[in-house]
C-alpha cells in the first residue's frame, strides 16, 4: 500500500506547495479522489472569511468510518489497526485488527441506536484511554452522531458545562480510569455532572477498573450488557453524510469566557488528517505509530484515530503515563511493540530528561524512524536531547505546529523530506498560506521579520464554527484582522523563510501542552468565598513550559495562608480540573490597575517572570505603590 499524494523529496514539496496555492481546487480535488465517496461533491470549495463560511467538498457524500474501516477490511482485514498498551505493564496488551475493529464499531453503533441515538445527536464521551474509547468515537461517526470527547481530567462542573452547551443526549463513560498508581472514579464525576444536565437520557458505562459505582435505574446501562443484546444483529451500516455535516465538537479554551466548542466536519477533516499524517510522518505501510496524547485532546482525535486509521495504519494507544511504574515506560513500549514513529510533547520530553539517561540504558530503540513533537514551542535543549538520546541522531524530528481549530498540522517539516531546524516548525504544508501581521494589521513581508501569525486561505481541516454560537467564531478568529484567520500565536520568519512559533500573544496559557485561559482560572479562583479578586498570568516553568501564577486579594488577610492556598487550589480543581491548579498563589492587597480599572497584566507577567526593573510605565496606574508591594512579596 502506498499513498499517491505522499511527497518524497524537497522538489516534490515545492511543486505541491506551488500548485496548492495557484490552483487549490484542482489540488485538493485530486487528493480527495483517493477516498471512498458515495457521491461526488458539487463544489470543491466555497468560502469567505467575513461570515465566516467555509465549505469543502459540499454535496459530496461519505462516511468517515468507511474510509477508516471498511476500505481497509477489504484490503488488509488482519492488519493491526489498534495496539493497546495497558497502564499496568503486567496487564496483557491487546491488538484489534481492522476486521475486529470494524466489527466492534458496527456492533457498538447498534448499541447507540438501541439507546435512542440518531444522526445529528450530540454524544459526550468521558473515558479512559482504552480501545473502547476509539470504538465509541467511531461508532458515533458511523451513525452520524456528533461526538464531544471530554478529557478524563476535567471536573464534574466542566463536563456539565460542555454537555449543556452541546445539549448531549447520551454519555459514554467507564466506571473508572487507571492512571499511574491512581484509580480515577469517572462514573461518579458523571453522576455529579448530570445533576445539572436534564438533556441526558442514557449513560453507557464500560467496566474497566471494577470500582463500585451507582447505576441509576432507566438511565444507566453497562457497555458489556448492551453489546450482548446486539451480538447476533447485522453490523450497523454507515450513515450517509454530507461532507459538511458535523463530525465532532471539541471544547478548547480562549482568552475570554467559557471554553468554546470547536466544530469540525466530515469531509475536509478526513482529507486533512489523512494528508498531514501521511506526509508529515512519512508513514509507510506496516509501521507502528505511537502518539502519546490522550484522545480527549485534538492530537488524539487526529493522530491516534482519524489520520492513522484513514491511512490503514497501525496506531498504538497507551493508557498510562510516561513516568509509571518508572521513567523508562515509553522506551519499554517502543521496544516491545517495535514502534517506528513516536509523537509526543515537549513537556513529556523535558520531564523524562530530568531522569537522566539511566531509564534509556539497554532499551532497544532501533526501530524508531521518525520523532514528532507538538503542543508548545520546543526549547533547543529538549530538541537536542530528543535527537541524541531517543533518535540517536538517526531519526528526523518533526516539529508540528497546529491547533484544535486547525484540525491537523499546518506548519511542520516533513520527516526526512524537508529539513529540520531545532525549535522551528519550518515550512507550511501544501494548502497553508501563513502571513505575519503587525499590530496595525498590516502584512509584514520578506524574511527576518516577526508578527502575529494568521492564515489567509482556507484549508480543508479548518474549524467551521463554534457550536451554538457562530458569531463567537467570527469575533474570536476572523475579526481581529480583516479576511484573515488569526491563530493567537506570535511567530517569526527567519532569513531562510522558516517559521518559528514563539507562543500565545493572547491571554491563553500553555501548561504542559494543555491550553488554559487565564480568565477561566480567575473565574474559578473568584468562586472561593474568601476571595475578592484575582489576576492570573503565566511564567516560565522548566518542565511544564508555562506555570500558572495567581495574584489573589482575600477579603480578610488574617487567615492561615498555606491552608488558604490549598483551599483555593481545591476550588480550581473542582471548577475546572486538576490541570488548572495554580503553581503559585501570591496574596496581595491590591492589583495594578489603570484609572479605567483595567488590570495591567503586562506588569504582573514581568513580576512573575522575576523581573524587578524595566516594568514599563507605571505612572498611569491608579495606585503605583501596589507594584512595589507585589514585587517585594514575589514567590
Ligand atoms: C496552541 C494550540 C496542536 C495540538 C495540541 C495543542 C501551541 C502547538 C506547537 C508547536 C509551538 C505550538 C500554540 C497553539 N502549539 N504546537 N509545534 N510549536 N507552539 O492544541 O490545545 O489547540 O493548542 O498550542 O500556541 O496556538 P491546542
Amino acid at each position: 500500500m502506498s499513498y499517491p499524494y505522499q511527497i518524497r523529496s524537497f522538489e516534490e514539496y515545492q511543486v505541491a506547495y506551488k500548485k496548492s496555492v495557484e490552483n487549490p481546487e484542482s489540488f485538493w480535488e485530486e487528493i480527495a479522489s483517493n477516498f471512498k465517496w458515495h457521491k461526488k461533491w458539487d463544489a470543491v470549495l466555497n468560502w469567505n472569511f467575513n461570515e465566516p463560511k467555509v465549505e469543502w467538498f459540499k454535496g459530496g457524500q461519505l462516511n468517515i468510518t468507511e474510509n477508516c474501516l471498511d476500505r481497509w477490511v477489504e484490503i488488509q482485514p488482519n492488519a493491526p489497526a489498534i495496539i493497546w498498551e495497558a497502564n499496568n505493564p503486567d496487564e496483557k496488551d491487546r491488538t484489534l485488527t481492522y476486521k475486529e475493529l470494524h466489527q466492534q464499531v458496527g456492533q457498538f453503533a447498534n448499541v447507540l441506536k438501541n439507546n435512542g441515538a440518531r444522526k445529528g445527536d450530540r454524544i459526550c464521551i468521558y473515558m479512559p484511554m482504552v480501545p473502547e474509547l476509539a470504538i465509541a468515537v467511531l461508532a458515533c461517526a458511523r451513525i452520524g452522531a456528533i461526538h464531544s470527547v471530554v478529557f478524563g481530567g476535567f471536573s464534574a462542573q466542566s463536563v456539565s458545562d460542555r454537555i449543556q452547551d452541546a445539549q448531549c443526549n447520551i454519555v459514554i463513560t467507564a466506571d473508572g480510569a487507571f492512571r499511574g498508581n491512581k484509580t480515577i472514579p469517572l462514573k461518579s464525576v458523571i453522576d455529579e455532572a448530570l445533576i445539572t444536565c436534564p438533556s441526558i437520557q442514557k449513560v453507557i458505562v464500560l467496566s474497566r477498573t471494577g470500582i463500585a459505582v451507582s447505576m441509576m435505574n432507566e438511565r444507566d446501562t453497562w457497555w458489556e450488557d448492551e453489546m450482548k443484546k446486539v451480538a447476533d444483529a447485522p453490523l450497523c451500516p454507515a450513515e450517509i453524510m454530507d461532507a459538511e455535516d458535523m463530525l465532532f465538537i471539541l471544547y478548547t479554551s480562549g482568552s475570554t469566557g467559557k471554553p468554546k466548542g470547536v466544530v469540525h466536519t466530515c469531509g475536509g477533516y478526513m482529507v486533512w488528517t489523512n494528508y498531514t499524517f501521511v506526509n508529515v510522518f512519512q508513514y509507510q505501510s506496516g509501521q507502528v505509530h505511537f502518539c502519546t496524547a490522550d484522545i480527549g485532546w485534538v492530537t488524539g482525535h487526529s493522530y491516534i484515530i482519524y489520520g492513522p486509521l484513514s491511512a490503514g495504519a497501525t496506531t498504538l494507544m497507551f493508557e498510562g503515563i510516561p513516568t509509571w511504574p518508572n521513567a523508562g515506560r515509553f522506551w519499554d513500549i517502543i521496544e516491545k511493540h517495535k514502534v517506528e514513529i513516536l509523537y509526543t510533547a515537549p513537556t513529556a520530553i523535558r520531564s523524562l530528561m530530568a531522569f537522566g539517561k539511566d531509564p534509556i540504558e539497554g532499551k532497544d530503540l532501533s526501530t524508531l524512524k521518525v520523532l514528532g513533537t507538538v503542543g508548545e514551542p520546543i526549547n533547543e535543549e529538549a530538541w537536542h536531547w530528543y535527537d541524541d538520546n531517543i533518535g540517536k541522531n538517526n531519526s528526523p524530528i518533526v516539529d508540528t505546529w497546529w491547533q484544535t481549530e486547525t484540525g491537523g498540522v499546518l506548519i511542520s517539516n516533513l520527516a526526512g523530506v524537508t529539513k529540520a531546524k531545532p525549535s522551528f516548525a519550518t515550512l507550511p504544508l501544501p494548502g497553508v498560506q501563513p502571513v505575519l501581521v503587525d499590530e496595525n494589521g498590516n502584512e509584514v513581508s520578506g524574511n527576518n521579520v516577526s508578527g502575529n501569525l494568521c492564515i489567509k486561505f482556507p484549508w480543508p481541516g479548518m474549524l467551521r464554527s463554534t457550536y451554538g454560537d457562530h458569531e463567537r467564531c467570527r469575533t474570536t478568529y476572523f475579526s481581529t484582522y480583516k479576511n484573515l484567520y488569526f491563530t493567537g500565536d506570535g511567530c517569526l520568519r527567519d532569513s531562510d523563510g522558516d517559521y518559528r512559533i514563539t507562543g500565545r500573544v493572547d491571554d491563553v496559557l500553555n501548561v504542559s501542552g494543555h491550553r488554559i485561559g487565564t480568565a477561566e482560572v480567575e473565574n474559578a479562583i473568584n468562586m472561593h468565598s474568601g476571595v475578592v479578586e484575582s489576576a492570573v498570568v503565566g511564567y516560565h516553568h522548566d518542565i511544564k513550559g508555562q506555570g500558572i501564577y495567581a495574584y489573589v486579594i482575600l477579603n480578610s488577610m488574617h487567615t492561615d495562608e498555606a491552608h488558604m492556598r490549598q483551599d483555593i487550589s481545591q476550588t480550581v480543581a473542582k471548577v475546572i480540573g486538576a490541570i488548572a491548579k495554580p503553581d503559585k498563589i501570591q496574596f496581595v492587597s491590591g492589583l495594578p490597575k489603570t484609572r479605567s480599572g483595567k488590570i495591567m497584566r503586562r506588569i504582573l507577567r514581568k513580576i512573575a517572570e522575576g523581573e524587578t526593573s524595566n516594568l514599563g510605565d507605571t505612572t498611569t496606574l491608579l495606585d503605583p505603590l501596589i507594584v512595589e508591594e507585589i514585587k517585594n512579596n514575589k514567590l
